[in-house]
């Protein structure tokens, strides 16, 4: 594989959890894969004050304590020679001065032709500043063979119209195709295969469509809560933090249309068409077809689970919800009238992301079940994580006599491909920045359209506080509600196991 050409990384908020914890054990990882460019240099800005050798420090023990590959010492040591330090205060446009100097400096290390990434990696507030002083000080190079890009983490606003602003501003200060958002879904592996898997096969194309899908089910399961994140996540809900995103685009990935290549603008008008048919919810539907809900307490193999109300940082009363499913429909020949239920929560029953295509049953029962779990539908199950694979559930004949079925399962591993190492999302979203090349970063106007669409539910709940609240005990698989929305006798949302 090419490697990306000679450059410089800087990153904002250096002395973050995000650069400790993700970024840096990433392009560890690319370092060990021989992935990284032949001359690179890593600059890590942030308040606080420290020199090179002590940011090395930091992040050779962040590689040991949060690396996929921790490689050995001698590596690590190599590795983070390339690491350098700056203490900086992003907000002061004087200090950007700094930054310029200190780049012309790395420069005569490193040349590389002004090729720099700006990773920003800092709380949302920033995100204006930052763009606009790098402008103010010529470091938003445009119209060259790789112009500066700017990596934009999430949140990207938290609502259309803060997003709307956002978006303008960013593109004051920096063309479109240089900023990169970051979704860090699109960066799994699984995630991807989904395109290779629809596109690459032909007998799963001319099934997929509303003639043979009786309903798509999209779930992104955490056993986790909120993690000390309090102060941030009670402003924020699971609507906000992974469905406006995440769990949205993994329903763009499903519903697209082929694109006519594997480019960032073909698959990127795609993903956008599939927002601007995703049927608006209308405020008096809202109680109908969304449910939130927030964990209560409860215990687990004889350990207690805090509820929702009892964490950290969290306010006295909250409503914020730690769990939202909802029935989406995307309006358009392909996807007519075939419901698509996602669904995310903090402290359900096991971590699981996964995507089930639940095909129409046959026209006419024949045969008698074993038992009540026959796959009346057959259903295509997309493992995103963990245990990354596809498995076919579908229906066989008992041996013996008569004619009783049973389900059986047909089952790809990821593991199953030997020593197949799947890239952490950071590490492949990083690579594919350093090369230029966009495709599995979320455009403006996705991101806009996604908040055009979940805004109105934010605004009925906002409006309508008799819109009901559920709970769920910590540790289940959600509130009961939910599987109200599903359309149909004897539907309820998988109970995926971690391992199935
Ligand atoms: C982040 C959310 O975007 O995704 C977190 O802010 C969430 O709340 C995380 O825990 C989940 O990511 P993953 O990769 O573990 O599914």
């Amino acid at each position: 594989m090419k490697k990306p050409q000679d450059l410089i990384l800087v990153i904002f908020g250096a002395s973050g959890d995000l650069t400790v914890r993700k970024l840096i054990p990433a392009l560890f990882n690319l370092f060990m894969k021989e992935q990284m460019p032949e001359h690179f240099v890593v600059l890590g800005l942030g308040r606080t004050a420290m020199d090179d050798e002590h940011f090395r420090q930091q992040m050779e023990s962040g590689i040991e304590r949060y690396g996929k590959n921790k490689g050995q010492a001698p590596d690590r040591k190599a590795f983070c020679q390339h690491l350098h330090y700056s203490s900086v205060n992003p907000s002061a446009q004087a200090d950007y001065a700094i930054i310029k100097e200190k780049l012309e400096a790395l420069e005569r290390k490193c040349p590389c032709e002004g090729n720099y990434i700006f990773y920003m990696a800092t709380p949302p507030s920033m995100f204006e500043i930052i763009p606009q002083y790098l402008q103010a000080h010529g470091l938003n190079k445009q119209g060259s063979s790789l112009p500066s890009r700017l990596v934009v983490e999430k949140p990207f606003g938290v609502s259309l119209e803060s997003a709307r602003t956002l978006n303008r501003k960013l593109q004051n200060y920096f063309d479109e195709s240089q900023i990169y958002r970051i979704d860090h879904y699109l960066g799994k592996e699984t995630v991807q295969n989904m395109l290779v898997t629809r596109f690459a096969n032909g007998i799963f194309e001319p099934l997929w469509n509303r003639n043979f899908v009786e309903r798509v089910e999209i779930t992104s399961a955490e056993s986790i809560g909120i993690e000390g994140r309090g102060a941030f996540y009670d402003h924020i809900g699971a609507l906000r933090d992974m469905l406006q995103n995440h769990l949205l685009q993994l329903l763009a990935l499903v519903a697209m249309e082929p694109p006519s290549q594997i480019d960032a603008t073909a698959i990127r008008n795609e993903v956008v068409k599939v927002f601007h048919a995703l049927r608006p919810i209308k405020e008096e539907n809202t109680a109908k077809q969304v449910i939130r809900a927030q964990y209560s307490p409860a215990s687990s193999g004889g350990k207690p689970l805090a509820g929702y109300l009892d964490e950290k940082n969290v306010r006295p009363g909250s409503r914020t919800e730690s769990y939202v499913a909802m029935k989406c429909y995307v309006d358009n020949w392909r996807w007519g009238g075939v419901p698509f239920y996602i669904r995310t929560g903090k402290r359900l029953t096991n971590k699981v992301v996964e995507i089930v295509i639940h095909f129409k049953e046959t026209p006419h029962r024949l045969f008698c079940p074993v038992s009540s779990e026959l796959n009346h539908n057959n259903q295509l199950v997309i493992r995103i994580q963990p245990d990354e694979g596809i498995v076919f559930k579908f229906n066989m004949k008992v041996p013996g006599a008569g004619f009783k079925a049973q389900a059986v399962d047909m089952n790809f591993n990821y593991s199953d491909l030997g020593n197949a190492y799947i890239s952490e999302a950071y590490e492949r979203l990083l690579l594919d920045c350093m090369n230029g090349d966009a495709t599995l970063f979320t455009r403006g106007d996705a991101v806009e359209a996604a908040w055009k669409y979940v805004d109105p539910v934010l605004a009925a709940w906002h409006h309508n506080p008799e819109i009901p609240l559920y709970s769920y005990p910590a540790g289940s698989w959600g509130p009961t509600a939910a599987d109200e929305l599903m359309e149909g006798e004897n539907t309820a949302w998988r109970k995926p196991r971690s391992v199935d």
